[in-house]
């Protein structure tokens, strides 16, 4: 059994961890903050969570009570992690970051994209971003997780299989995406209204969000090239999931891209390649750290569409983080990370 801190529990993410948590057999939490609801207990503001967590409640983040964890999860804000990681680490305690504080390698790249200097940036070289189908064994050593975000764990697990095999023109790939209101967070604001946000749909970030850099990075690595990558998100009426519609333009002959699809997932147990012909639908996953894939070429022709979902607070972050929580100390993958999507 393993001591485990949440910094940042009022939150979407902060709470999906205790939710998935609450069925891991090797996890007890020791601490779990909150500035605003400090004294609280969590099964007051979280009902769902009543009978899992008895006497648990929140408090105002301690570095010496966190210190005591065997892990830490940050699912706070950009700049948090920042402040507290280094200390932590240098205590002993492993740190698995949800924020975007340790995603980007470049430390003045991060800078530009959040408009704030880096604040530790002595520690990206131990970073290690938690995408376990990329770096599992680099995660199986970490002492310091980069969870990936949300759009970038569709986009990349979609566009993977045909980036490694030099399949597409890497210099236009399009990444149209949608994401459902919980992606913003639980604190107040006009966007996320019902009357604002319900019967309605937009874009916004067409012209540089702050995923963009992250997905750059993560698919130039696969490509072994920089990436030309369009990404566009919308905001779309639901809670939770992200539907990412993904095209490339087939630069060789692809041969069977079913085929190749399932192989390169074939060992994932967090990848689902749907079989041909499927659309897959984010309801399919909601409450569920797994990502469906789908793969299509319209009319023969040279374009590949790859159609990718998720839930954006599960796969795209909670379940995600717990994932390479399960790597670090040797538990089975998925663990906490197994009751099928909820439906209808
Ligand atoms: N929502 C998603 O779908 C999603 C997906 C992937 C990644 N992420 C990332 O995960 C992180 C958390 O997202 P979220 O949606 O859960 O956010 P959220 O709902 O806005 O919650 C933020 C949490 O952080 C705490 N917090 C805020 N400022 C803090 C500070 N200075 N020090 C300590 N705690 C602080 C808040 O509690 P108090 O203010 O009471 O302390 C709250 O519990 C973000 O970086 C986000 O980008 C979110």
């Amino acid at each position: 059994m393993i001591k485990v801190g949440i910094v940042g529990g009022t939150g979407y993410t902060g709470v999906e961890l205790l939710r998935l948590l609450a069925g891991h057999p090797d996890v007890e939490i020791e601490a779990i903050t909150s500035r605003s609801e400090a004294g609280l207990a969590v099964d007051e503001l979280y009902p769902n969570l009543r009978g899992h967590y008895p006497g648990l409640a929140f408090s105002e983040p301690d570095p010496e009570r966190l210190a005591a964890c065997d892990a830490v999860f940050f699912a706070t804000p950009h700049g948090v992690a920042h402040a507290l990681a280094g200390e932590l680490l240098e205590r002993g305690t492993r740190v698995i970051d949800l924020s975007a504080d340790f995603r980007l390698k470049d430390a003045e790249e991060w800078a530009r994209w959040y408009g704030q200097p880096h604040g530790a940036p002595a520690l990206l070289e131990a970073a290690v971003y938690g995408l376990p189908e990329v770096n599992r064994d680099a995660i199986r050593q970490a002492r310091l997780i980069a969870v990936p975000g949300c759009y970038p764990t569709a986009v990349q697990l979609g566009l993977l299989p045909l980036l490694e095999q030099r399949l597409i023109d890497p210099d236009h790939v399009i990444a149209d995406c949608k994401s459902g209101v919980t992606g913003a967070g639980r604190g107040a604001k006009v966007g996320s209204l019902l009357a604002e946000a319900s019967e309605s749909m937009k874009a916004y970030g067409a012209s540089g969000h702050r995923h963009l850099p992250e997905i750059r990075q993560g698919l130039g690595q696969a490509a072994g090239q920089p990436v030309g990558l369009t990404f566009v998100p919308h905001l779309t009426p639901m809670i939770r999931g992200i539907h990412a519609t993904l095209y490339g333009r087939l630069t060789n002959d692809p041969g069977d891209l079913q085929a190749l699809f399932e192989q390169r997932f074939a060992d994932e147990p967090a990848v689902d390649v749907m079989p041909a012909g499927s659309h897959p639908e984010t309801r399919s996953v909601k409450g569920t750290d797994i990502c469906r894939l789908a793969v299509h070429r319209p009319g023969d022709g040279d374009t590949v569409v790859v159609l990718a979902v998720i839930d954006n607070l599960v796969k795209g972050a909670s379940g995600q983080a717990i994932q390479n929580l399960n790597l670090m100390f040797g538990f089975d993958e998925m663990a906490g990370l197994q009751a099928p999507a909820l439906m209808p």
